[in-house]
């Protein structure tokens, strides 16, 4: 392969660094109006009057909307359809939309908006897992019966028989935090009234078919009639899967209203506050294994807390259930798996959706079996990874392409692991350093539980001058995708990269190709651009066998030139092909399409073909933690990842630095906090990610078992490097300390207290 595989430059990447890249706030149109919401300043409550008439009389108001003048239904369509677009008789959360002004200026609609007055009769609000669950706990949602949003359960075997079998059983309860997906471009959407009432929506988003649906909806008009287009889009992490929809429905509502483009961006502020977020989690894990470590009982209850409305929680909480296990042999395997409302902001899609939680869980239970056994952490999963052959928790065979232990193997070579563990056991100073480590596993695409979604459209074209363009309805939110797919047409064609060139992502250019979530683009936008590529091949092939006097069968496309396979001759160049079938009039045109192989999942025994394939990794991490002040330093992050094939080995090692970051910063610093159901730290200076200045050596470790159904192999792999992390730095501190927190962050303060309690400032 001549392009597939290689580290060519991101086709973005000029544009980016040097400011040209046009993000939905640098769009205008000549008559736009600027767009505000107004968000509860209540956690919960009833709306029992809103009166907009003074907002309208501010000079420059030219729209204000509240949920009565909602002309479609008043709901963002995700998978319940609960919450509204503007809050009807109640407020559920701090900061859900209640109302919106479009204006001239930013300052007519600022005004406007202190001039709406809301009476709220205020409630007691739910704010936690334990309270929503308990017995009596008022009902927040009339869509969640008991404060349920989705129940989830998995069955294999008989627990009861696996811990009595065991030699060993541990058990404990986890805490995880809000993660706040800090893309550094906050929400924003342009919505522009166009021909014959329909409407075209610009934005920052992931899944521009999901606000193509959204906007239809809560305009009242057909899908035939909203047209969407992704701006460049910095960065979505899952933040912009489902509430861009929410973001686009208001100014599309005021631009219906006003028949005005009305733009909406966001704030750091209002984006934190009213925007989704990783669910905190809350988890009770037992697990039991015999003498030689081998699992035979785990049992999981697993809560996320879902917030007012249930948006993405019965999807998110579905791949948490699935992965709850983690990647081991168990023969009895218990999950229960509830996402719970609360009167708090509806959580979403967060990288790794699901699983970051109950990760933490599991590879804290894994170190900790290991302690008891007085085996090491390495050997305890040596024991137990899954391998070829073997069966998951949903009872789904692994029959190709899983390198797990490959990538446990690289890395503990690459770290020197066996080394360190010895030498960092010997610091007894201040400073104590450490090392620790997890194995996770990830199912690639939509799985079982998002099948009827799981296909996707691409569009192919060759031109005269023998350049080739692509679109797809998938999307480029910073993780590659553009450059990944241009490879994959060009490798096709045989062609160079820089003579693709994709398109913007336009619902009306490709058929709805589902959302760019969970690390599917690559494979399934991937597979529809080879499908496409190939039916032009085949036009293409029977003007080539003329030129080149063979059968079509045996032409070949490469390095810019087109071949008999036999190599009786030098072949001609692909742009005198592209001459000469252009002149014959030959399609050089084609639509592509894919569908994700089969899945399938039995809901009341939890048992199925979960997802078509899983990648894997293991992270190693070595940490650095100072007694005196309780800071934890993270030396460095060995990450090893299985992800079928490198399509770009530079990419793949991007995405392993900054996800890895992030996993940093979900273990160590991320915390939302609130008083009372109010969000107190909404901004980027109390809501704490790591930066470059806290970034580690991070050291990444490419494992490839090419997957036989993805393109030249690959899986996709873009939430994986998050992962692991942060049980790798937690264990990696319990090495550091010989204390264990059963709870992440792992801040200054959470720290200070777990050495007071564990009363050791000596390991
Ligand atoms: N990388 C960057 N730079 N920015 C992002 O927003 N999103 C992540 C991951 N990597 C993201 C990223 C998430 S949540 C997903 S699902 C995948 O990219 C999606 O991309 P893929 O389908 O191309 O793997
Ligand atoms: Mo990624 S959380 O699946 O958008």
């Amino acid at each position: 392969m001549n392009v597939v595989g290689k580290s060519v430059p991101r086709v973005d990447a000029f544009d980016k660094v040097t400011g040209r890249a046009r993000f939905v706030s640098d769009l205008d149109f000549a008559d736009q109006l600027v767009a505000k919401v107004m968000m509860s300043p209540h956690p919960h409550a009833r709306i029992i009057s809103i009166d907009t008439g003074q907002a309208k009389q501010v000079p420059g108001v030219k729209a204000v909307i509240t949920a009565r003048d909602i002309p479609g239904e008043n709901a963002v369509p995700v998978i319940k359809n609960d919450m509204p677009l503007l809050a009807d008789d109640a407020v559920l959360y701090y900061g859900q939309p209640v109302a919106a002004v479009a204006a001239e200026t930013a300052q007519a609609a600022e005004e406007a908006l202190k001039k709406i007055t809301v009476e709220y009769e205020v409630l007691s609000a739910v704010l936690s897992v334990e309270e929503a669950i308990s017995d009596g706990a008022p009902q927040i949602n009339d869509e969640a019966e008991g404060n349920i949003h989705a129940y989830h359960k998995i069955r294999k075997g008989n627990v009861e028989e696996g811990f009595a079998a065991a030699d060993v059983i541990i058990e404990q309860t986890y805490r995880t935090p809000y993660q706040e997906h800090a893309y550094l471009e906050t929400q924003g959407m342009l919505a522009v009234p166009d021909h014959e009432g329909s409407m075209t929506v610009y934005g920052s988003m992931q899944c521009p078919f999901y606000v193509r649906e959204g906007v239809a909806h809560v305009l009242g008009i057909s899908l035939n009639q909203v047209r969407v287009v992704q701006c460049v889009t910095g960065g979505g992490f899952g933040g912009k899967e489902d509430v861009p929809s929410l973001v686009a429905g208001i100014p599309a509502v005021l631009a219906k209203k006003s028949n005005r483009p009305v733009k909406l961006i966001l704030t750091r502020e209002e984006d934190m506050i009213m925007m989704s977020k990783r669910h905190p989690g809350l988890i009770y894990y037992k697990t039991g294994a015999t003498k030689d470590g081998k699992l035979t009982a785990i049992e999981v209850t697993y809560y996320l807390n879902g917030g007012g409305y249930s948006t993405l929680s019965p999807v998110v909480m579905w791949r948490g259930a699935v992965h709850a296990a983690g990647p081991y042999k168990c023969t009895n395997v218990k999950v229960d798996a509830k996402a719970v409302a609360t009167n708090l902001v509806p959580c979403g899609a967060y990288r790794g959706f699901g699983t970051p939680q109950v990760l933490f869980a599991h590879e804290t239970q894994m170190d900790v079996l290991a302690e008891k056994l007085g085996m090491s952490p390495v050997d305890i999963r040596k024991v137990n990874a899954l391998e070829l052959g073997d069966e998951t928790s949903t009872g789904q065979q692994l029959k190709h392409s899983f390198g797990l232990k490959k990538t446990l193997d690289e890395a503990l070579k690459k770290s020197s692991w066996d080394m360190k563990r010895r030498e960092y056991e010997k610091d007894s100073g201040t400073v104590r350093r450490g090392i620790g480590l997890s194995t996770v596993f990830y199912g690639m695409g939509l799985g079982a539980g998002g099948a009827h979604m799981a296909r996707a459209g691409a569009f192919v074209q060759v031109h005269q001058d023998a350049t080739i363009n692509i679109a797809v309805g998938t999307t480029e939110m910073g993780q590659g995708m553009r450059t990944v797919l241009s490879q994959i047409a060009a490798e096709e064609f045989g062609v160079d990269v820089t003579d693709v060139h994709m398109l913007p992502v336009d619902t009306s250019r490709v058929p709805d190709s589902g959302p760019t979530v969970a690390s599917r683009s690559t494979t399934l936008s991937g597979n529809a651009i080879r499908d496409g590529c190939k039916k032009i091949k085949q036009n293409l092939a029977r003007v080539a066998a003329e030129m080149l006097n063979c059968k079509t069968v045996d032409v070949g496309f490469n390095s810019g030139r087109v071949y008999a396979r036999d190599l009786s001759s030098d072949g001609v160049a692909f742009a005198e092909l592209i001459a000469t079938a252009s002149h014959e009039k030959v399609h050089m045109a084609a639509q592509g399409w894919a569908i994700a192989p089969y899945t399938s999942f039995d809901p009341e025994t939890g048992q199925g073909w979960a997802y078509f394939t899983y990648a894997s990794a293991t992270n190693i991490a070595e940490v650095q933690v100072d007694l005196a002040t309780c800071v934890v330093t993270v030396l460095r992050i060995t990450a090893a990842h299985e992800m079928g094939r490198a399509i770009n080995p530079q990419q793949v090692e991007g995405q392993i630095q900054g996800g890895t970051l992030q996993g940093m910063g979900y273990g160590l610093s991320e915390e939302i906090l609130h008083q009372d159901g109010v969000m107190i730290n909404p901004d980027l200076s109390t809501y704490i990610i790591p930066t470059s200045m806290d970034a580690p050596v991070i050291d990444p470790i490419i494992v490839e078992e090419p997957f036989p159904d993805g393109p030249f192999g690959a899986k996709g792999f873009g939430e994986l490097p998050l992962m692991g992390v942060a049980p790798a730095v937690a264990n990696a501190v319990t090495h550091a300390i010989g204390a264990r927190s059963f709870e992440i962050p792992l801040t200054p303060e959470r720290l200070f207290q777990l050495l007071k309690q564990s009363n050791q400032d000596t390991r």
